[in-house]
């Protein structure tokens, strides 16, 4: 059931149905969350329950103010408070020690907490008029794309879940998570939030986590990956792969890859926010017309690619190479 976020009685509906214990799924700038009051076991419980997640994996809590932190977190150090006031509202998740109270069926046993102020009006409103948390991963089923709009996320998971319909997500990749429960600031996943914005404000170098995968639990190899296999290359590995390929879509962002010829070529922007604010709809899309593969042209190196290089590696799964 999808109904306009901006209408106040959809607002007033998802308040008296989280309340009530159900679950709603609400439009970040990121992604479509699938949010639950944080607040209740029994409610974490559907989330879980409803994206087949595996209950290892910890959830993010959103909230409306940062005057909340404490609420969820101790021992919350300067660093935080000066990413917080830099960067939210906006696309990034912070890492702290958790509260005493506050459960660990949403912290997957941890004794730290994930939280995060959304950049999305509606959803802010909601925040404010729920007045607690909300645990919210995004609303797709275990290993498979996460949704930019509302129709993915119905028909990922079904139309009698109340969905909030705030058009397509703005930044279009999951949150940057950063790591501040210790004195070695890293960022666990990376986001459009970029190491060098997060440095500036930190006035030092903040690293990419090297054991990013054993502190964010339950991140699997096969995550955010289309049911289509996909490789990423190189332009001149793209043109021989497809000179004996049929029925292949190409995702490309260069002028040269325009003459490809292949089964369906999808462009995206050449400039890093725009590519991402598109790829996932481009995937979702493509995922759903059952081509033999999908083949996407390796985007440039630097640093503002990063967020969109690891999602690539991730929907690429564990097949990296063509052939
Ligand atoms: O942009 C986003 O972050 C979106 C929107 C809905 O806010 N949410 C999202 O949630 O991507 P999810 O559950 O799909 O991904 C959250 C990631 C997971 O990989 C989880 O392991 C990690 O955050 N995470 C959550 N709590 C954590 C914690 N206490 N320590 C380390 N990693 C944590
Ligand atoms: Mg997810």
């Amino acid at each position: 059931m999808i109904r306009d976020a901006a209408c106040p009685e959809a607002i007033a509906l998802a308040v008296d149905r989280l309340k009530a214990g159900e679950l709603v799924a609400i439009p970040t700038e990121t992604v479509y969350g699938l949010a639950a009051d944080a607040s209740q076991d029994s409610a974490i419980a559907k989330i879980y329950a409803r994206k087949a997640r595996p209950d290892t994996n910890p959830l993010i809590v959103h909230i409306a103010s940062a005057s909340q932190l404490s609420d969820w977190a101790s021992h919350i150090p300067a660093s935080a408070y000066q990413l917080a006031a830099a960067f939210w509202p906006g696309p990034m998740t912070l890492i702290l020690a958790k509260a005493s109270g506050v459960s660990t069926r949403l912290t997957a046993g941890q004794e730290t907490i994930g939280l995060r102020i959304p950049a999305h009006s509606a959803t802010l409103a909601l925040l404010q008029a729920f007045g607690g948390g909300l645990a919210a991963p995004s609303a797709n089923l275990f290993t498979q794309l996460s949704p930019t709009t509302a129709k993915h996320v119905e028909q990922a998971l079904g139309d009698d879940l109340l969905i909030l319909d705030g058009g397509p997500a703005q930044i279009g990749i999951e949150s940057t998570i950063i790591d501040c429960s210790t004195d070695q600031i890293t960022i666990l996943r990376p986001g459009m939030l970029s190491a060098a914005a997060i440095s500036a404000v930190l006035g030092r170098t903040i690293p990419y986590s090297l054991t990013a995968e054993l502190k964010r639990p339950g991140q699997h190899w096969l995550h955010y990956a289309p049911r289509t296999p996909l490789y990423v290359m190189n332009l001149n590995a793209l043109k021989e792969a497809l000179t004996d390929a049929s029925n292949v879509a190409v995702i490309a962002y260069s002028k040269e890859a325009w003459a490809l010829s292949c089964a369906k070529l999808w462009s995206l922007s050449p400039e890093p926010d725009a590519y991402a604010r598109e790829l996932y709809a481009a995937l979702h899309a493509l995922d759903a017309e059952h081509f033999q593969c999908i083949l996407v042209e390796s985007p440039p190196l630097s640093d503002a690619w990063h967020a969109v290089h690891e999602r690539l590696h991730k929907a690429a799964g564990s097949t990296p190479s063509y052939k």
